[in-house]
């Protein structure tokens, strides 16, 4: 048994309880979170690969899984692009999710498209991804999926596969109208195939609070979804788009604007009910960061 799985079987053991009160007698398998939008340039993809080197930081078992045919996730973690097989070949069956594992990413590229195409025209095309992340789960954590710029069946498949949606909204006028999208296929997949699926919530992404505009975005979505809305915004920065062309974290890039994404990562393993790990993240950043 890998360290992660063994960690996680002390921490949680038999009738571990989950936000939801839901009472299980075995030990759990990875929690999963599907990261999405109704649109791209939200910094979904960011979140993804921030939050998940947090969390590799203090010992949480990630596999990160890049469910977008631009395979930007697999970019910012610098995968080899010839890394074969990749969640494409996973989907359409050729390969086993096992062996798509490259360094704790499943990665994706422009094959995802097609095998994306494939899928529509199969019975329990909804379930690919679930059925073979349940093979691979129980050696993690955490499973964090990146989903694609699109609401279709890649993100519906992301969507069965988890256990949290966390929305990523890209503070502008039209923020709402995207999270609302959005939250109808989260309903959709929970009225059919995914009845547990639990909203984790909202991250209002690169924000500038300096501006009324930023400001005004936080405020509705506050107002609209109350405490499904994460305290903690992400400040927009250029340094971004700067550590993702080095492959090199923002946490080492930026450690002063990463100070965001701790807060974020403190908030989800909050709402997780992750405490041991949360107490780590306490630890790492010397108790600096918010606790509310
Ligand atoms: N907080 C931020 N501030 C400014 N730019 C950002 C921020 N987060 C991400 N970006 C940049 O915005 C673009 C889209 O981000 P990305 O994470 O790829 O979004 P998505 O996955 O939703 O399409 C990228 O160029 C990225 O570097
Ligand atoms: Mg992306």
């Amino acid at each position: 048994m890998s360290r992660p799985a063994r960690r996680r079987m002390r921490r949680r053991g038999p009738g571990h309880m989950w936000p939801g009160h839901k009472t299980y007698s075995q030990p759990l398998m990875a929690v999963t979170i599907a990261v999405l939008s109704q649109k791209g340039g939200t910094g979904k993809t960011t979140a993804v690969r921030t939050i998940a080197d947090i969390l590799r930081r203090i010992d949480v078992g990630v596999l990160a899984v890049d469910l977008d045919p631009q395979g930007n996730l697999s970019d910012y973690f610098d995968i080899d692009p010839d890394a074969s097989p990749t969640v494409g070949d996973v989907l359409s069956g050729r390969a086993s999710p096992a062996d798509a594992i490259h360094g704790d990413v499943i990665p994706a590229n422009l094959g995802l498209a097609e095998a994306e195409l494939m899928l529509g025209g199969r019975m329990g095309r909804e379930l690919a991804l679930k059925r073979a992340l349940r093979e691979v789960k129980g050696a993690y954590e955490v499973v964090l999926i990146d989903c694609p710029p699109a609401l279709g069946l890649l993100t519906v498949n992301a969507l069965v596969a988890a256990e949290y949606a966390l929305l990523s909204a890209e503070a502008q006028y039209f923020a709402i109208q995207g999270v609302e999208q959005a939250l109808e296929v989260i309903e959709l997949a929970r009225d059919s195939l995914s009845p547990e699926l639990e909203w984790l919530g909202v991250l209002l992404n690169i924000a500038d609070m300096r501006t009324r505009h930023s400001r005004e975005a936080f405020a509705s979505l506050r107002q609209h979804y109350g405490e499904k809305l994460l305290d903690t915004t992400i400040r927009a920065s250029i340094a971004y788009a700067e550590s993702a062309e080095r492959a090199v974290s923002i946490l080492d890039f930026r450690p002063d604007l990463a100070t965001d994404y701790l807060n974020v990562t403190d908030e989800l393993l909050r709402r997780l009910g992750m405490d041991e790990a949360r107490g780590r993240l306490g630890a790492l950043v010397g108790g600096t960061h918010a606790t509310a």
